[in-house]
């Protein structure tokens, strides 16, 4: 969507829906139609009628009774979206009234950007669609609303990146791929890029990557992303966010069911949200230096996978015994963790995966769960979530949920039983976080796909979860 700010409707403007905004409910508006309103369709509490000729929504921020205040104005922003592409339009007007904050017009764009997102290159028959355009009545504030404008368009297009990554089927996009795509993003945008192929994750004793990739054809990979600013904000911490890029997880030996299978062509999700967050950081030119770090692999069963039973010893002596092969995503990001923390000298990392069901049972597709014992990093997290409006919720890490991991042979195995998956899964990377590193898993599982079309997803399939938390936290650690 291209979007253009400008103080007052240009001469010659002919949009054809005009929007606007009040903070309010309907009542005012009842009581002008004496009740007579149009009753709004899912997720569209707004009054349509014409001026001069034209379809004139009106939102009452009120009547989104779902969401809090900032995310009412998000889902307006993107409804209003969405309106112009089912009646088929190209032209939107917004009318803000005097007083918007930057806060408010930041919120009402992210929820247009995001309704406008669309993956149809697999669509055949596609009618060419002129790109949709918004104009931004705002009256004053002009440069301020510029300014912020830019800077959601940067996290616009690592959030695109991250959802055409985790949206785009695995048969065109195995490790190696997505590694390339990688690369060339890494190219564009000017940050460094670099891998360990199979044999060197081999020699380099990357067990977990090198197990879980072992029954695919095509070969497991590492790669890194890395910001460096080329003046550093004195005081910002750096950052080093960690992907899970299963681009395919079939479960290995312990096969899942069929059911919803296809899904997991986004078990890469986390690799999608760290890419997408490391292009939006280097085009807001943050002056913290940032790292992404991605395990790329496909568990699939074969001749040569891994096995149930297997004992596999981690690079920091750690022994894990395999007890089920569909609990890959830990052994990957195990690798991937002491990659970051021995060879990269990380020391602040959170990481993104699509780790668990039962996170996703326990939260459904509201929250992102968040894991961790470190409570500076945690808070940051929770700010950055806050203020980017992806939610986070804590799942507790009790030292009792850490005996569930129990093995009768090797230091842990890879699964806790039936019960508190997420937390059994958290304190599994925990085996792999060393003394003085400051660590927060995502669990995504339940945020990463949206099922249908609503709120702002304009069609179902991946949301990039996670992406506009990131790039949050690597701006407040550029301020901090
Ligand atoms: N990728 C899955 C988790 C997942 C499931 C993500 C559904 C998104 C939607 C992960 O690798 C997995 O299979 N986890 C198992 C772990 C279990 C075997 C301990 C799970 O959650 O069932
Ligand atoms: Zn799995
Ligand atoms: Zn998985």
């Amino acid at each position: 969507m291209r979007i253009t700010v400008v103080s007052e409707a240009p001469k010659k403007f002919e949009p054809e829906i005009l929007c606007r905004f009040y903070e309010g409910g309907r009542g005012y508006h009842k009581r002008q139609h004496r009740g007579r309103l149009p009753q709004p369709p899912e997720h569209t509490p707004f009054v349509t009628n014409a001026e001069h000729n034209r379809l004139a929504l009106r939102f009452y921020l009120d009547e989104y009774k779902s969401y809090e205040a900032d995310e009412a104005r998000r889902v307006a922003g993107g409804v209003s979206a969405r309106e112009l592409h089912r009646v088929s339009a190209t032209k939107l007007a917004w009318y803000l009234s005097g007083g918007v904050s930057v806060d408010k017009f930041s919120q009402l764009v992210t929820g247009a950007l995001l309704a406008s997102y669309r993956f149809d290159q697999y669509k055949s028959r596609l009618r060419p669609h002129p790109e949709p355009r918004l104009t931004i009545i705002a009256g004053s504030n002009l440069r301020e609303f510029r300014a912020e404008l830019r800077r959601l368009q940067a996290i616009d297009a690592g959030l695109c990146t991250a959802r055409d990554l985790a949206n785009t089927p695995a048969g065109d996009l195995a490790p190696l791929d997505l590694a390339e795509r990688a690369r060339q993003l890494a190219k564009a945008e000017g940050l460094s890029f670099r891998s360990l192929s199979a044999a060197q994750l081999q020699r380099g004793g990357y067990i977990g990557l090198t197990s879980v990739g072992r029954g695919s054809a095509h070969p497991p990979v590492m790669f890194t992303l890395t910001h460096t600013p080329p003046r550093v904000r004195k005081g910002a911490k750096p950052l080093c966010l960690v992907g899970k890029g299963l681009c395919f997880d079939a479960g290995g030996i312990n096969l899942k069911p069929w059911d919803g299978m296809w899904d997991m062509k986004a078990d890469m999700g986390g690799a999608a949200v760290v890419i997408g967050a490391m292009q939006a950081i280097a085009r807001l030119k943050l002056p913290v230096r940032v790292v992404g770090v991605i395990a790329a692999a496909e568990n699939l069963p074969d001749g040569k996978a891994y096995l149930p039973g297997d004992v596999l010893r981690f690079r920091n002596g750690r022994t894990v015994e395999i007890q089920n092969t569909d609990a890959e995503g830990r052994l990957v990001l195990a690798d991937a963790l002491l990659y970051a923390q021995r060879t990269l000298k990380q020391k602040r990392i959170v990481d993104f995966a699509t780790l668990t069901g039962a996170c996703a049972r326990a939260l459904g597709s509201v929250y992102i769960g968040l894991l961790s014992r470190s409570p500076q990093l945690k808070a940051d997290v929770f700010d950055a979530a806050n203020g980017s409006g992806e939610l986070a919720w804590e799942l507790p890490l009790h030292p009792e949920y850490r005996e569930l991991l129990k093995s009768t042979i090797a230091d842990v195995r890879n699964i806790g039983g039936p019960l508190a998956g997420a937390q059994t899964a958290g304190w599994f990377l925990h085996e792999f976080i060393e003394d003085g590193t400051e660590f927060v898993h995502l669990d995504v599982a339940g945020t990463f796909v949206a099922k249908k079309r609503g709120k702002y997803w304009s069609q179902p399939g991946m949301t990039g979860s996670g992406t506009r938390l990131a790039v949050a936290l690597a701006e407040l650690c550029a301020t901090r």
